[in-house]
């Protein structure tokens, strides 16, 4: 039985308030049954009331971004333990955004990787290439390079609490969404990658989750792919009744 993992990266938006509504509403739907791995990233400021409301039920819930020391005077910063103490499981690292307007490093998300680890929080590593990468075929370079400097030094043990996220930045907010071929043929890659740097165990368990416009028109064939265990929704999990949808599309290629 194929186990998905649908996430939902908010990134910044809906306030405290629309959260509370969207996690009542969401609560409604009847979240007690659902066998897939559910977890939310909502804005840091709204963490707190979700843990709350969601309490208890399956969902999880993650942060958008961490620092690598676990406190000082980094202002504006969070910490690992701070996420940790404040009801999370999971934590997003590397995502594009980071990398494009914040200046993020392969180096800083292996280092924000460690001390994600190490605090026991889960990292959702993501990766992907940009639309000028793709046209001047470098894709398979730029993913294998991410994976190798994001992943230094990162034991077997360790990389079984990771989850990796392919996500092409050409794809991301633009409503075009690699093709389930296209979006597979990477996950492969990934999946060989890990094979090989690590061992053939460790490789087939990884989970690897595909985002980038992932909506409720395209998840059944993203997630009938071979080698994509799940997804990471941006616009789409906003909407309470798609995220939802989504989920019930991983449910029923579960149990049928
Ligand atoms: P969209 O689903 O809005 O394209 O965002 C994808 C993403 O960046 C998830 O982390």
């Amino acid at each position: 039985m194929r186990k998905y993992f649908i996430a939902g990266n908010w990134k910044m938006n809906h306030s405290v308030s629309e959260t509370v509504e969207f996690c009542r509403q969401f609560r409604v739907k009847g979240l007690k049954n659902i066998s897939s791995d559910i977890v939310l990233f909502p804005p840091s400021i709204s963490i707190t009331s979700m843990v709350k409301i969601l309490e208890d039920t399956p969902v999880k819930i993650g942060g958008q971004n961490m620092h690598k020391e676990s406190n000082g005077a980094f202002t504006g910063e969070i910490s690992s333990e701070m996420f940790v103490d404040s009801g999370c499981d999971y934590i997003l690292i590397g995502h594009s955004e980071r990398r494009q307007y914040f200046n993020e490093t392969n180096e800083l998300v292996n280092q924000k990787l460690k001390k994600a680890l190490e605090t026991k929080l889960k990292p959702v590593i993501c990766i992907g290439e940009k639309l000028e990468e793709r046209e001047a075929g470098k894709t398979e370079d730029v993913i294998l390079k991410q994976l190798k400097k994001g992943l230094k030094d990162i034991t077997e043990a360790e990389m079984g609490n990771i989850i990796i996220a392919y996500e092409p930045i050409w794809a991301i907010g633009t409503g075009l969404t690699a093709k389930p071929e296209q979006a597979q043929e990477i996950h492969g890659l990934i999946r060989n990658a890990i094979k090989n740097d690590y061992s053939e165990h460790l490789g087939k368990n990884l989970r690897i989750l595909y985002g980038g416009s992932a909506k409720v028109q395209n998840a059944k064939s993203l997630l009938l792919e071979k080698d994509i265990d799940g997804l990471l929704i941006g616009g789409a999990s906003l909407k309470v009744n798609d995220f939802y949808e989504i989920i019930q599309i991983a449910e029923n290629l579960t149990n049928n």
